[in-house]
């Protein structure tokens, strides 16, 4: 019910700490197969959205344009060079005034209360786009892109797709997933943090190694411990966490790893580059850290060398450009139903 769904979104991928990967099942898939008979949602229809982005983007910025396109709105595309914020104009009164004229705000900003704040005080919905924190929407892809896989570890995929009512909306058939053991090799960042409180609820397992450990300067914030702890991720063994990366792929099923120095930290890379020695992805360190044989490989991408190698980014073992295409399936679905869906005048979700 709609109420429901505000409830779900306000602890969730608008504004708050935590993806609601019901969003997957609930549209992704979805999109992506209406897309290709041309019957996508209008719920855009005469709509815009700010896309108010601080840092650089490629796939996220570009997932949500034409997303938006598709669903019959239009995004304008909000750099910091271009408006106020920050330089003239305070969050609180951007905020105001974009929810004056556009009907959702998807913001990637740097430190994360910028987003909080303009949660705050928008009159419309606000969509985390990244944060320093948190980086919802690309655990929604990673999440897709797993259940499209899901033969790949074991399970037999969907049963046939339902056409009778192709015109309202698709029957969403996901391939069940079995429960897996995700290995994450590498920095504490944003991606992390999403994959922290969201794959723990639903039955998957978390193996982490950082240099100097969940306590060490590449641990997480406690910000997101706290969530983490809040959602009880951490209960169940859900989440191990060590500075080894060949312990931490000991049985996975999946590994994954993200740049070492984020966006805005470039003026650590001398130091974290000799930190992170060692915590390079590559058969050799799966191999002989235990991973699973069959073991496959994703990163959110943009990629460097250092923490992945070629061998295995571009081998077989790689999901990292179906990845990156289900950005704009799940962008799409968020869109929809957070955006879309939204009535200003009622202040309410419509159904
Ligand atoms: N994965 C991701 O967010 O990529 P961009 O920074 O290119 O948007
Ligand atoms: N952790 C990275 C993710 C980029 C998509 C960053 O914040 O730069």
């Amino acid at each position: 019910s709609v109420p429901q769904i505000k409830r779900l979104l306000t602890h969730s991928v608008y504004l708050k700490h935590t993806t609601a990967p019901w969003l997957v099942p609930h549209g992704s898939l979805s999109f992506k197969r209406a897309n290709a008979l041309r019957l996508p949602s209008q719920s855009l229809f005469s709509k815009s959205v700010a896309l108010l982005f601080s840092k650089r983007s490629t796939r996220t910025r570009i997932a949500a344009e034409t997303s938006a396109t598709i669903l019959g709105g239009r995004a304008l595309f909000l750099g910091k060079e271009d408006i106020q914020l920050g330089v003239n104009e305070s969050p609180r009164d951007t905020a105001r005034v974009i929810g004056g004229m556009c009907q959702g705000i998807f913001a990637r900003v740097g430190d994360h209360s910028e987003v909080e704040e303009l949660a705050q005080h928008s009159p419309v919905p606000v969509v985390n786009a990244l944060s320093s924190l948190w980086h919802p929407t690309q655990i929604l892809a990673d999440l897709l892109t797993l259940h499209e896989n899901a033969a790949l570890f074991g399970e037999s995929p969907s049963t046939p797709a339902d056409t009778s009512r192709r015109r309202v909306a698709y029957k969403d058939i996901l391939p069940e997933l079995p429960p897996l053991t995700v290995a994450y090799v590498g920095d504490s960042a944003n991606v992390l943090h999403d994959m922290l409180v969201t794959f723990p609820r639903l039955g998957h397992k978390l193996r982490v190694a950082t240099p100097g450990g969940r306590e060490g300067r590449y641990g997480p914030p406690t910000a997101v411990w706290d969530r983490v702890v809040e959602l009880e991720c951490d209960k169940n063994d859900g989440i191990w966490w060590g500075t080894d990366p060949k312990e931490a792929v000991q049985g996975a099923d999946v590994v994954v790893t993200d740049t070492w120095i984020s966006m805005g930290q470039e003026a650590e890379a001398a130091q974290r580059y000799q930190d992170f020695q060692g915590f390079q992805v590559t058969e050799e360190l799966c191999r002989e850290g235990g991973a699973n044989p069959e073991w496959k490989f994703m990163h959110c991408l943009p990629r460097k060398q250092n923490e992945v190698d070629d061998e295995v980014f571009y081998g077989p073992r790689s999901l990292v450009f179906p990845e990156a295409d289900n950005r704009k399936w799940t962008i799409m679905a968020v869109f929809d139903t957070v955006i879309g869906k939204w009535d200003i005048d009622g202040d309410r979700w419509a159904r």
